[in-house]
């Protein structure tokens, strides 16, 4: 007989006013200096307590071990496995959630089977990596952040959680606040940058985006950080690779995200699938007790990532598969994803004493406790309504957002003789040329949710047409391909590998692109490139060794640059990539990342100049592989090169590369406008910080151009002598304001000493007195510089 035992016994409400969440259990993040945790759940935690216990007294150990248990659906998966099985296992109640199985079609019936079919009818969790939308496809995460716009992320994540949870799904895999320095690695398209100051914002933002003040709310779904933590520097920038991080550093660049996820009361952690100083994170009782519990006082539970648990075994740190559920599960990971190893062994490792009662009851009690919280209990089908995706999905609103979105986080890179926007007025013909002009596939990029890729993304021709009309002929034509050239004989790795970037093309097939492309050329008073990256050539499993532009494009260009015609590169990708020769050869390049399902509309709107880029960067862009890892907040060393000395000689053993600037080709934080943004002089209210009091900071910035724009205002200080060495520079504040043209407006920070903490030599998170500097400008390497003293 089946029962549902569910919904009966809770009535009340599960939502709160958020300005009643602060709850009595907040603490100040040691970190950010952030107000802690918004748990709107907490008013009924008498009521969910009493019920899971409850629940949990009918429970046998093998209901309990399916709780702790995630299988992927078929709708998409990362890793080799995939246990067809899936949806049997959720109706003899062997699985507690899924993945990768969403739309009212295919949820509905499976969470109808747990309810209806399992013995004690617990519903099911289902989850899905919305990671920059969930149909309608907002830019590439990385672009996300190159917006500087916290709006703009948390709207980004509201948005994808309001179509997903349409779609039956209520749990996200994201977001992804992994540190990063490698553009070789794919992933570097899902992570929030370089900067710890900025992806903890950034991340921040989203976990609101996705759980808004009501995780129970049928528009809200829960979020996950992740990866936790240290995957975001895998050595040499290849995928899963080990990572080897001093605690120094990992306290204070990649552990503040997450520590400042907790604070905003994220739903779930999942673990990182790279070892860290040897121990692999998924098996880390150190990261998933002591720190994320114990110290951070995490309350939602811990998923594994997919597989990582039998990942233990060839990592070499469990013997088998029943030793890696062992280790994993007694270090604090409550769900294993995917690799069925809690599933087959632990039951067995329980009667063996291996593994105690109270451990799988703890974990047990926080995913019910979770379920509770999305109002599973309240009612299992509450994110199963026929009409709402008619309704809620891919509106004109939402494609009006994520066109905004995609506009806000574009680039410019360079600019020289205002080349952007177009000169409409003198413009009758525009080239349109590269692989990715007449593209839709490639614009909503990687990790893209289930975006359509076939016929909604509007491609930039598209986009060009729409805005142009008549008015500016287009003349298109491919040009090139990512594939590279086929020389006789080549016997290369490019060759026969794997596809992605390994293609080759014949001679004769790319002559003929090459004719067609100078055609189009000639006939234009202007050239637009759309260049850049396949979108598989980053995210997952999609590491590079070169980041110059793949396939026939640099022979492209190199023809067209020959008829001397003013280049506009319009560059999609999700990395940082070296564009050396773009730089001394186009006029101009606008980084549109990939802009999602709006982008072709969202780029013309800036090539035109109907809004002016805003963007700034992330991440550094190095002149060239060999730079990597480059990133603005280095340490000085105890050689420091100066490259404006006049006197070279005396710069020869310091710390330099024989055969390149050690400068990148693009900092980080750089981004032009076509608005002309004046800086005035930087002020300081006092030459001196006291450690309880506050540093006031302001400049004039006036926008004496003829275009309106918005500037992001950055603040970094140095900290001249630490207990330990400091960074060169560090961003500790910015602004995103918006200029009318002709406009002047007084931005102001202000800075406190918790502004200036950090570990110091002990550890403890502090400030240190002494001496420092204020750095305020458009961009880490243009900034003003003040010194000031922080006093005792
Ligand atoms: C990725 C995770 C992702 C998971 C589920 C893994 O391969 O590393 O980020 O959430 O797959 O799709």
């Amino acid at each position: 007989m089946k029962r549902r035992i569910l919904p009966l016994l809770i009535s009340s409400t599960l939502a709160m006013p958020a300005a009643m969440a602060a709850d009595a259990g907040a603490v100040l993040s040691p970190v950010m200096g952030e107000k802690a945790s918004v748990a709107v759940w907490k008013d009924d935690k008498a009521k969910m307590d009493a019920f899971i216990t409850d629940l949990m007294a009918k429970m046998t150990l093998d209901e309990k071990i399916g709780q702790l248990d995630l299988q992927s659906g078929i709708m998409a998966n990362t890793g080799s496995l995939v246990n067809y099985e899936y949806e049997d296992w959720v109706a003899e109640g062997k699985v507690g959630s899924i993945f990768n199985n969403f739309t009212y079609e295919r949820a509905y019936p499976l969470q109808k089977r747990a309810v209806e079919e399992s013995r004690l009818g617990i519903p099911i969790i289902i989850g899905h990596d919305i990671i920059h939308g969930h149909k309608t496809i907002f830019p590439q995460s990385l672009g996300e952040v190159a917006s500087w716009d916290l709006e703009v992320a948390r709207l980004g994540a509201e948005i994808a959680a309001k179509e997903a949870t349409a779609d039956g799904i209520m749990w996200t895999f994201a977001p992804m606040a992994d540190l990063v320095r490698d553009p070789r690695w794919g992933r570097v398209s899902e992570a929030p940058g370089e900067d710890v100051y900025l992806a903890t914002k950034m991340s921040v933002a989203r976990v609101q985006g996705f759980q808004g003040d009501d995780l129970a709310s049928p528009t809200t779904m829960a979020a996950t950080a992740k990866h936790f933590v240290g995957y975001g520097l895998s050595q040499g920038g290849r995928d899963y690779h080990s990572t080897d991080i001093s605690e120094h550093e990992l306290w204070t660049q990649q552990m503040p995200p997450f520590k400042a996820m907790v604070d905003a009361g994220v739903a779930t952690f999942m673990t990182s699938f790279n070892d860290l100083n040897g121990i692999p994170a998924s098996g880390s009782k150190y990261l998933l007790t002591d720190v994320l519990r114990d110290q951070w006082g995490f309350e939602g539970f811990v998923v594994t990532d997919y597989t990582a648990v039998n990942e233990l075994v060839p990592h070499g740190y469990a013997r088998d598969d029943k030793h890696a559920a062992e280790i994993a599960f007694n270090a604090g990971a409550d769900m294993d994803m995917v690799g069925k190893s809690y599933m087959d062994y632990m039951a067995e490792l329980v009667e063996e004493g291996k593994v105690s009662m109270e451990k799988i009851d703890h974990s047990v009690r926080l995913i019910l406790e979770m379920k509770w919280r999305l109002g599973l209990f309240e009612d299992p089908y509450r994110y199963f309504d026929k009409e709402r995706a008619d309704r809620d999905i891919l509106t004109a609103e939402n494609l009006e957002l994520a066109r905004d979105a995609a506009r806000k986080s574009a680039v410019l890179l360079k600019n020289d003789n205002a080349a952007l926007p177009l000169a409409l007025d003198d413009i009758n013909s525009i080239a349109l040329i590269g692989p990715l002009a007449d593209n839709k596939k490639d614009m909503i990029g990687n990790w893209a949710g289930a975006g359509d890729r076939r016929k909604q993304p509007v491609s930039l021709k598209e986009g060009l047409e729409a805005r142009l009309g008549d008015n500016v002929t287009i003349n298109y034509a491919q040009g090139a391909t990512y594939a590279h050239l086929h020389a006789e004989g080549d016997t290369s790795p490019h060759v026969g590998i794997r596809s992605v970037g390994r293609d080759v093309i014949g001679k004769p097939a790319h002559a003929k692109m090459i004719k067609e492309a100078v055609k189009a050329a000639k006939k234009s008073d202007v050239i637009v490139l759309a260049i850049g990256e396949e979108q598989r050539m980053s995210g997952e499993a999609a590491s590079r060794v070169e980041i110059t532009l793949p396939g026939t494009q640099r022979e492209l260009m190199e023809e067209l640059k020959k008829l001397g015609k003013p280049m506009v590169g319009v560059l999609f990708s999700g990395r940082p990539n070296d564009l050396s020769w773009e730089h001394q050869n186009l006029d101009a390049i606008l980084h549109a990342w990939y802009p999602g399902t709006s982008g072709g509309h969202a780029i013309s709107d800036l090539l035109v100049g109907d809004f002016s880029p805003s963007g700034k960067l992330p991440m550094t862009f190095p002149r060239s592989v060999g730079q990597i890892p480059l990133y603005y907040n280095m340490k000085n060393t105890g050689r420091p090169y100066n490259a404006e000395n006049p006197n070279q000689r005396q710069e020869h053993y310091k710390s330099r590369y024989d055969d390149s600037p050690n400068s990148p080709l693009y900092a980080f934080g750089h981004g032009l406008s076509y608005a002309d943004f004046q800086y005035g002089e930087v002020k300081l209210s006092s030459d001196h910080l006291k450690m309880d009091g506050e540093l006031t900071v302001s400049v004039d910035v006036t926008n004496a151009g003829k275009h309106a724009g918005e500037e992001v205002v950055q603040l970094y200080t140095r900290q001249m002598v630490g207990s330990v060495t400091r960074p060169v520079q560090e961003l500790k504040g910015f602004q995103k304001v918006n200029f009318a043209a002709g406009e002047t407006k007084t931005i102001t920070f202000t800075l406190t000493a918790e502004d200036l903490s950090f570990y110091r030599a002990d550890m403890s998170w502090g400030a240190e007195a002494g001496d420092f500097q204020v750095m305020v400008g458009t961009a880490s390497d243009n900034v003003q510089r003040l010194p000031f003293k922080l006093v005792d």
